[in-house]
């Protein structure tokens, strides 16, 4: 029996297979940036990773452990939606539209509805609910126009201790009278919320014009005047989605040279600036987009869903001009909160234009490559030392025909593991998350597994 003594107090760890990612597999060879421990120990403290490496090697380093085992299972750390609406949580396959009627037909009527505070806060916690289930530990976050959603939201995820970063959407045209708010208003109300939330707990605000087409450029400007007031905050808006909204974005802003350059005049397009979609950007917008730092979230559910095209991943992961690159489910639009069934699509997507998107590459894009996205892999998106301890507990065998496919839990080779990693993929989806933990606290299991 082990005593808890102010000298030698019980750390808690976690026993099982281990994945996780120490470099870029786009860029550098998977053999060196893939880390594999088959029978591994985190050991936690504080909420943060104390240490990390081989159950073995580990295990006599520390008198007092107290170890949860996982055996058979996969640990990757907690997924990273670098693009998602909560308020479009209850719209999830709304028929037939493309994206500018699809706004106006269901989300701009839905998003009306987050004006009562109330609603809000019952959506934003089975939204919150809805991610940890998934096991999504970060997401890039839209709410609606009312500073009272966002309050909403914030509240939530404080809550729950939530890695988040979201924002009060910013939109002064083209829209219902009550979805507008007014390039003043926006950004007094912007300003309070990132007095409010911005660093409190582990929240973070992104200031969130929706898009060139319902901002006027007063109101983008108001947008860089943020941005410049409070250097640290994100900026999170939708870029070149749509052919139709390309050419509407042409004629409101004629004096610009491209979409990408509407936001570049107003001083939006930098690190911790991230753009969903892409899907039609030219060579010239993806070298501004990786000169700057600014990031692209890929959301390929939403890409198919909408119509809107096949986002070129090759070219913007290119060794020429290398964009940061997330996965987004980018909900309403996109159809399923799971980044295994995001990252599913996007290796469709890719196989669609001839080119290959390996297992370790999308698993990479769902966790270390988000938070390098998002510029938060100095304090998560991996197992190193003094990293938050936000993970989840794959399960490869979580239905039959899962289990059939991979009759051997835990892979001994990398070969092995890329083929699991595949299969949790293309097969997997919330059935396929057994658990997942905040800062080392366990906030969700799945119901019926032992
Ligand atoms: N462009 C502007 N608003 C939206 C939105 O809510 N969803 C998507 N997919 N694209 C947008
Ligand atoms: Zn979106």
């Amino acid at each position: 029996m082990t005593h808890a003594t102010p000298s030698s107090k019980t750390l808690r760890a976690i026993r099982g297979s281990f994945l996780d990612f120490t470099d870029d597999p786009f860029y550098v060879p998977e053999s060196e940036s893939v880390r594999y421990v088959a029978d591994g120990l985190l050991v936690l403290e504080d909420g943060k990773v104390k240490d990390f490496g081989d159950y073995n090697t580990l295990q006599p380093k520390y008198t007092d452990l107290e170890i949860t085992s996982y055996p058979g299972r996969l640990i990757v750390p907690g997924f990273i939606d670098t693009h998602i609406h909560f308020p479009q949580t209850e719209m999830i396959a709304a028929y037939g539209e493309q994206l500018l009627e699809w706004l106006s037909q269901y989300t701009f009527p839905t998003e009306g509805k987050f004006k009562d505070k109330d609603y809000a806060q019952k959506v934003a916690s089975f939204f919150l609910d809805e991610l940890l289930k998934n096991g999504t530990t970060t997401a890039l976050v839209f709410a609606a126009v009312f500073p009272q959603s966002a309050d909403a939201f914030f509240e939530e995820a404080y809550r729950r201790n939530l890695r988040m970063i979201a924002g009060k959407v910013m939109m002064d045209r083209n829209a219902p009278d009550f979805l507008m708010d007014t390039a003043d208003s926006s950004y007094h109300d912007s300003k309070a919320l990132i007095e409010k939330w911005h660093k409190k707990g582990r929240l973070l605000y992104a200031v969130t014009p929706r898009f060139a087409v319902t901002s006027t450029d007063a109101q983008l400007q108001m947008a860089g005047k943020l941005l410049q007031e409070f250097p640290d905050v994100y900026l999170h808006t939708h870029l070149s989605e749509n052919v139709d909204e390309v050419e509407l974005v042409a004629k409101l802003f004629p004096d610009s040279n491209g979409y990408l350059d509407v936001y570049d005049q107003a001083g939006l397009v930098g690190k911790r600036s991230v753009f969903a979609h892409g899907v039609q950007l030219t060579d010239a917008e993806f070298e501004r987009l990786s000169e700057t730092g600014a990031a692209i979230a890929f959301c390929p559910t939403s890409n198919l869903f909408l119509g809107s095209g096949l986002f070129k991943l090759t070219k913007a992961k290119s060794d020429q001009y290398p964009v940061h690159i997330g996965l987004g489910t980018d909900i309403g639009a996109g159809t399923s909160f799971s980044l295994l069934v995001t990252a599913h699509v996007a290796y469709k997507v890719v196989q669609l234009q001839r080119q290959r998107l390996s297992p370790f590459r999308a698993m990479f894009l769902a966790t270390l490559g988000g938070a390098r996205a998002l510029y938060l892999d100095d304090i998560l998106g991996n197992f190193e030392p003094g990293k938050e301890a936000d993970f989840v507990v794959l399960d490869a065998q979580a239905t039959p025909l899962m289990a059939f496919r991979n009759p051997r839990s835990v892979a001994t080779s990398l070969e092995e593991l890329a083929d699991q990693v595949f299969s949790l993929i293309v097969m997997g989806d919330d059935r396929a998350v057994h658990a997942t933990y905040i800062m080392g606290e366990l906030a969700y299991t799945k119901e019926g597994d032992r």
